[in-house]
């Protein structure tokens, strides 16, 4: 049995926060923020609205874009770090809004990399046999655990939820190969307390990024038995332009086979991937069949890689 990318989906609120605006409320610049990230502009979710908020009309398109309804989704696996509530589940609150018929449901905590983790757990229950249709959400409220006067973290992140479906299928389309990682003696360069703000030792995360991206790309590569040539497109979690362009050189890559949007929501944490992965499909950047490679770094720290057959 295969495991499909059947639908995508997106959604991010509709108040945008420019470099402009961040100017005026911090000591910070739109060429600071611009050079240092490649960010231009971020999303910001209102104080009424919970990742379950965002993550319910990203969930709806990609579950219509796979030809199902909520119905027919037997499991619900959302990936966040800025959940409504300790518990329930974020999963629980999408399942419910979506009127799904009482499917699995829970939150996976793995920050930027959650969306590839929770990928890779959908893979796993498709092979074997468990569910023939998973929702995986990444969807994130950072703006709810920002300190706003801390610039070197303020001007970073965004809002916004990116989803998919995989589904069971005896075609071509298959996740291929997987490489997740994580090493808890790094906490300390990105965490978060209970009820407290975000931090970040940013150069340190930095350099641990571009690394620990690389060699989880060559990984999954190998295991899957290709070799860069045969990728279309690759699709990096979103935090800093110069990690992308890095991880581009290291792999020898030309740019444009490397997928970015920094520029217009920040870093979404959880949801960068696919979001990132919903426009670069709409955008004609790659189509079925394609080999995609998607690599996530984050907080934990975690890691990891997928290499997949759209
Ligand atoms: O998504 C999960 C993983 N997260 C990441 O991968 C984030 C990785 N880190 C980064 O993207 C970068 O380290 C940052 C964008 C966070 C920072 O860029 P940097 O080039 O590493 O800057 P820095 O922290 O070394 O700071 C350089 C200077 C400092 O001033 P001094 O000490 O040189 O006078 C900072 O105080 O830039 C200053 N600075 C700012 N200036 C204007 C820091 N933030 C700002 C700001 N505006 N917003």
């Amino acid at each position: 049995m295969k495991a499909e990318i059947k639908g995508l989906g997106m959604y991010v609120p509709p108040r945008v926060l420019t470099n402009e605006d961040l100017e005026k409320i911090l000591d910070t610049s739109d060429e600071w923020i611009t050079t240092r990230t490649g960010i231009k502009e971020r999303h910001i979710a209102e104080e009424w609205e919970n990742a379950s908020d965002l993550a319910l009309p990203a969930a709806k398109e990609a579950i219509e874009n796979a030809g199902l309804t909520p119905k027919d989704i037997e499991c619900v696996i959302v990936a966040t770090s800025t959940p409504d509530m300790t518990f329930p589940s974020t999963a629980c609150f999408l399942a419910d809004k979506l009127g799904c018929s009482k499917p699995m449901a829970f939150d996976i905590s793995a920050a930027c990399s959650g969306f590839i983790y929770a990928l890779t757990i959908a893979n796993s229950f498709i092979k074997s046999g468990q569910f023939k249709n998973v929702l995986v959400v990444g969807s994130e409220v950072f703006s709810k655990i920002i300190d706003w006067n801390d610039r070197s973290t303020a001007v970073i992140f965004g809002d916004g939820a990116g989803a998919a479906v995989v589904s069971a299928s005896d075609g071509e389309s298959d996740i291929l190969a997987a490489v997740m990682k994580s090493d808890g003696s790094h906490w300390g360069s990105l965490y978060c307390p209970v009820g407290e703000k975000l931090k970040m030792r940013g150069r340190e995360t930095f350099k641990l990024a571009i690394k620990s991206m690389e060699t989880a790309s060559k990984k999954a590569l190998e295991k899957a038995g290709l070799t860069l040539d045969d990728i279309k497109l690759v699709i990096p979690h979103q935090a800093n332009i110069r990690i992308i362009k890095a991880l581009a050189e290291r792999l020898e890559l030309p740019e444009d086979k490397v997928f970015s949007n920094i520029h217009k929501y920040g870093n979404t944490s959880a949801a960068s991937i696919p979001i990132a992965m919903y426009e670069a499909w709409k955008e004609g950047k790659f189509k079925k069949g394609d080999y995609l490679l998607l690599t996530a770094f984050g907080g934990g720290l975690t890691w990891g890689a997928i290499v997949l057959k759209f």
